[in-house]
Formats: C-alpha cells, sequence, structure tokens
C-alpha cells in the first residue's frame, strides 16, 4: 500500500463512484444501481452495475470490477498512486509530498533491483554472443536465417558454456548473490551452491511492458531437453501478464495483434516486416494477456502451429479473446507447421494474403468440430449441431451471439431459427440465473466450488445488509473463511462492521493485483437479486451459514492436525442446530 489507509478512504469518501464513472460514460439510474455499457470488453447491452452504496462498479458479463481508484486504474491505464492522486486532485485534497510508505519503498527498490540485474544479465548475454566465446551462439541464430539487425532489435545473446562468468560478472556489477537468485538468474544448490541457471544456451532477452528485461527464454543449439528454458516467476517476471515482444508490438501503432506460440515465430515475423507479432511465455495465452492486449487493439490474428496440439490451443486462445471483447482470427498457415518455417519457405507477401484471408475464429473452431462427427451420421449431425448450439449459449452478449447463431446457421446450413431455439434450450442447460463470478486467471479456477461461493455471498450480505452483523457474529468467525482472500477481507471486513465504519470499496484496496481486486469485488457484488423476496433471502442466507460452517468443519478435519474430540463434537452438534436458526433481513 502506497498511502495510509486513512487518506485512501479520505479521497473516496471525497469522489462518489457514480459521480466519476458518470463524468467519462454517462450512468443511468436501474433500480437502487446505475447501469452503462462496459468500455472493459465489446458491450451492447448496459452490463456494468455501479452501485452507490457499495461504492462499487462491477460489469456482469466481463467480470471487471472494484472502486472509484481501480476505475481509473482500468479505465485509463493509471497506476494506482495516479489513480489516486487524480481523485484527490479532483476533490481538492492536498497529498503529503512523501507519500510512499517505507514498506512500499522498499518493495519498489527490491523490484527495481532485480530488474536492474536482469538487464545486466542481458548486456552480459548480449555481448558474449557477439565475443569469441559466443561464435557458437551467432552460428546458431545466422542458421536460422536472422539478420544481426533483428538480433539486435530483440537483443538476443548467449549464455556460456561455463556458467561461472555470468554469475562473477554480476557480483562484480554489485549484485548480492540474493539478488541473483531472485531475478531468476542464478539458482542455488547445497552441493554446487550459486550457479547460473541458463548455460550453453541462446538467450531471448524478455521485456515488460515498459521494455524493461525481466526474464529470458534460452534454447539450446540444436537437439535436447529442455528445447526452451525460461526464467522463473520472480517478483517483477509474471508469465501471465506479459507477452513477448509486446513493447515493440505496442510500438507499432498497428490496429491488429498477431499472436503466436513461439519466440522465434515473433523473430521471424518482425524481419518480414510484421512488427505487431507477440507470443505468450512458454506457457498458454491467459487471461491476463487478452486483459493488456485489448488495452490496444480490438483484432487478433491466431498464428499457431497447424498441428494438432497448436490448432487446440489456437481454439484455446481464442475463446479468451472472444470473452474479452478481442475480435479474433485464425491464420492458416498449412502446409507449414508455424509462422517462422511458412514464411521462409513462402515469404512475407503470401503470409499478408494468409492474413487476408484469415477465417474467424468460432467458425474456425466448428469446422474443427465439424470434422470429429461422421457427417454421413445423421445422430453425428445432431450430436455436432447441438455441441455448436452449446458454444453459442456460453456468448453473454446478446448482439454478438445473434450475430454468431447468423454466420453459423448459414456454415451449418440449418435455418437461423432452428439453430437460436437451440441456443435457447442450451443456454437454460447451462445457467439458471446469472453467474456472477466470471473465470479470469488461475485465481478464479474454483470459482465454481460451491464453498467459496458461500464465502463470497455470505461477504454479499454483509455489504448489503450490516446491521445482520450482530445476529452473525456469534455463528461465523472469519476462521471459517477456507479460502485465502475472503478470509482476509473476513478479518477486515467484520472489524469495520463493529466499528461502525464497513466499506467494500475500501477492502478492494487492501490488494494490489488487479485480478484479486476483480475477486474482492465479486465478493461484494454477489447475486442476491436472483433471490426474490425476503423470506426466500434468509432462507437463502442460513443455506450459506451452513455450507461454510460445515466445510470449515471439514477443513478443520482434513487439516491433518489433532483436533480436540470434544471441540469436534461440539461444533458438529453446532451444525445441526445450525438449519434451525432464523436470521432477520431488514426491508
Ligand atoms: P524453434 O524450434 O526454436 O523454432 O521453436 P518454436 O518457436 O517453433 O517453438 P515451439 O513451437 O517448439 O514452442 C513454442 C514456445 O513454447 C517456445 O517459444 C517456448 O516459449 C515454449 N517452449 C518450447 N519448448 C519448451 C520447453 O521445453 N519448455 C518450456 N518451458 N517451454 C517451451
Ligand atoms: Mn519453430
Amino acid at each position: 500500500m502506497y498511502f495510509p489507509q486513512e487518506l485512501i478512504d479520505q479521497v473516496q469518501q471525497n469522489n462518489d463512484i457514480v459521480d466519476v464513472i458518470n463524468e467519462y460514460i454517462p450512468l443511468t439510474k436501474k433500480g437502487a444501481n446505475y447501469v452503462c455499457l462496459c468500455p472493459f470488453h465489446q458491450d451492447s447491452n448496459p452490463s456494468l452495475t455501479v452501485s452507490r452504496q457499495k461504492q462499487l462498479f462491477k460489469c456482469f458479463a466481463c467480470g471487471e470490477g472494484g472502486n472509484v481508484i481501480t476505475f481509473l486504474q482500468k479505465y485509463d491505464a493509471k497506476s494506482f498512486v495516479e489513480a489516486v492522486q487524480t481523485l484527490a486532485d479532483r476533490a481538492g485534497i492536498k497529498l503529503p509530498e512523501n507519500y510512499q510508505s517505507e514498506y512500499s519503498k522498499e518493495k519498489q527498490d527490491q523490484k527495481q533491483r532485480l530488474i536492474d540485474c536482469n538487464i545486466e544479465a542481458a548486456r552480459y548475454f548480449y555481448a558474449l554472443l557477439r565475443s569469441d566465446d559466443g561464435k557458437k551462439g551467432l552460428e546458431y541464430f545466422k542458421k536460422r536465417e536472422l539478420s544481426d539487425e533483428t538480433m539486435k532489435k530483440f537483443g538476443l545473446g548467449y549464455s556460456n558454456v561455463n556458467g561461472k562468468d555470468c554469475i562473477a560478472y554480476l557480483k562484480n556489477q554489485g549484485f548480492k548473490d540474493k539478488e541473483i537468485i531472485d531475478a531468476g538468474i542464478g539458482v542455488y544448490d547445497e552441493r554446487n551452491g550459486l550457479r547460473a541457471k541458463f548455460w550453453n544456451r541462446v538467450m531471448f532477452p524478455i521485456k515488460n511492458q515498459a521494455g524493461k528485461v525481466i526474464g529470458f527464454g534460452g534454447r539450446v543449439l540444436g537437439e535436447g531437453e529442455p528445447k526452451y528454458l525460461n526464467s522463473p516467476e520472480t517478483p517483477v517476471f509474471n508469465k501471465s501478464t506479459n507477452l513477448y515482444a509486446f513493447d515493440l508490438a505496442k510500438a507499432s501503432r498497428s490496429t491488429y495483434f498477431i499472436l503466436c506460440e513461439g519466440y522465434m515465430d515473433v523473430i521471424a515475423l518482425h524481419q518480414a516486416g510484421f512488427n505487431m507479432a507477440v507470443a505468450s511465455l512458454g506457457t498458454a495465452f491467459t487471461p491476463g494477456q487478452a486483459n493488456i492486449i485489448r488495452r490496444y487493439v480490438k483484432d487478433v490474428y491466431l498464428s499457431y502451429d497447424s498441428d494438432g496440439p497448436g490448432v487446440k490451443a489456437a481454439i484455446r486462445a481464442s475463446k479468451i479473446c472472444r470473452e474479452y471483447g478481442l475480435s479474433c482470427k485464425v491464420i492458416d498457415m498449412s502446409p507449414y507447421k508455424d509462422p517462422d518455417e511458412f514464411i521462409k519457405a513462402l515469404g512475407r507477401d503470401e503470409y499478408q494474403k494468409r492474413i487476408d484471408e484469415a477465417k474467424n475464429a468460432f467458425i474456425f473452431e466448428i469446422g474443427v468440430l465439424r470434422k470429429q462427427y461422421d457427417s454421413s451420421d445423421p445422430d453425428a449431425n445432431t450430436r455436432y449441431d447441438n455441441e455448436v448450439a452449446a458454444l453459442l449459449a456460453e456468448m453473454k452478449d446478446e448482439v454478438q451471439r445473434t450475430n454468431y447463431i447468423k454466420a453459423c446457421a448459414k456454415e451449418m446450413g440449418i435455418s437461423e431459427s432452428t439453430l437460436s431455439d437451440m441456443v435457447a434450450k442450451e443456454a437454460g442447460k447451462v445457467r439458471r440465473f446469472s453467474e456472477p463470478v466470471h473465470e479470469k486467471s488461475g485465481i478464479h479456477e474454483k470459482k465454481d466450488d460451491p464453498n467459496i461461493k458461500a464465502q463470497q455471498l455470505m461477504l454479499t450480505y454483509l455489504a448489503e445488509y450490516p446491521s445482520i452483523y450482530p445476529q452473525l457474529e456469534k455463528i461465523i468467525t472469519p476462521e471459517d473463511f477456507t479460502d485465502e482472500t475472503c478470509r482476509e477481507v473476513a478479518v477486515r471486513f467484520f472489524e469495520d462492521i463493529k466499528n461502525g465504519n464497513a466499506s467494500p470499496a475500501r477492502m478492494v484496496s487492501m490488494f494490489e493485483d488487479e485480478e484479486i481486486q476483480n475477486k474482492v469485488s465479486d465478493m461484494f457484488t454477489g447475486y442476491l437479486n436472483g433471490i426474490e423476496g425476503r423470506e426466500e433471502k434468509e432462507a437463502a442466507l442460513v443455506d450459506i451459514i451452513y455450507r461454510i460452517k460445515a466445510n470449515s468443519l471439514e477443513e478443520m478435519k482434513n487439516s491433518g492436525q489433532s483436533v480436540d474430540p470434544t471441540l469436534f463434537m461440539k461444533k458438529k452438534k453446532e451444525l445441526i442446530d445450525i438449519r434451525r436458526i432464523k436470521i432477520q433481513i431488514p426491508d
């Protein structure tokens, strides 16, 4: 946290979220809330809801949510500090000169050291590639037809057969052993002590959005395992929110990005003039990456390998793109394996042609699906049609869905209304009422876990009706929340309710990570509206309490720690009684 909490509170209290968002996007009143078209995905029906009571916004279609500070961070791509500053200015609040707390300053400084260490390592690898010791590396790149200019542009390097030199160089530059390890350049083990992670590999520096080196991919010269060795995750190297060559693609000012699988693919494309190519970092494409891309472009062209796994990966990536409102097309690279080989064989003009002919990713996907069904078998055809309908039913945006139904019906040779009916039927199967929690990065992996859902809904209830807290106090404690983020929030939120100043918006600012902020917003904007009437809400609340307690007891049993049997029995008995409690919710 960069500011004292009181100051963040003051800034938030003086910047009503409804007024602030309304200055960017006109809001319309709807019930107790306000709504508008969501700026964070391609929205055709107002999905962004803003609550004055909770001082939170939430998009029920794409999942973005947060408080007034988060809104500015996301809408204007501002840092936390910048967003607070903007809002302080808006409200005429003067921020102290030296606003960084000692803690955060230290953390910032530490991160800077790790980046500096990576930059130094990149310099070392770069110089080595061009020295006598780097001949093998240079030969390798030449063999792969990279020009000197390309090698320079990507800062390519080489790590010595003898890894000691790299470590010695970094130490000589003033980096401590721990810093070299934390930066992901060195590894430590009892037997060998500190040694270089990369040796005898050609090196691809990976940069963050600001163009600073945060990690490396290292490729063996020729055959060997692993083919690519990547830096580990470090405080500065997050593989799910960075992209290879993103800084260059951004600078290209292109209206679209080309997304590939490999570093070499990106480099080959840039060398051929396609300087809007990016790649994920040795892992599958992530929602965090889609989130970054959509701030710059609306269109993504997938240039994945043309083999089976490549096609699968392309379909997965395109789903993520679509969820984030990115329009996605698939470039056909056949008969070549990947863009690198394609360009080498056919050159840039042919590749450009393939871009121009690229197929919509969804149409591509149902084409792939089609091949899995025997088209001469009517039953197989029915299953195929149903499967396509199920895929269409997953689309949350109505206009998007309608347009896809139109296109698919044509592709499938059935009428639009037939397909539309099938989709409606599938949609009924999928969800009874709209699900608030949106799948994002790994953090939400357990989103369907009903236990976590119950914990989130508990917090939603308390945000909606803080006055019920005294009735709950003796039943539920923060320790009952088994989900880590829920628990952290519960500790603080319960405390605040007791002190009479509960603020869901404040909870969001407890966390720096954008994905966790979304998750916290989910906790306070869970879907109570689907539950009609007070009595039903009260009954649902008892169910939630029961589930939380039962889960908490289960965890206690499974924790492996010795549990006092009398305490356990007591809790077990309490659990049975919970079914009979009555919580009163105000009108
Ligand atoms: P080249 O053989 O150099 O042309 O590789 P490529 O760019 O065609 O890569 P490939 O399709 O084999 O892999 C695509 C990407 O996956 C690479 O750029 C790496 O980021 C990653 N990758 C490949 N092999 C490995 C591996 O063994 N380990 C890890 N962690 N990542 C790998
Ligand atoms: Mn390749």
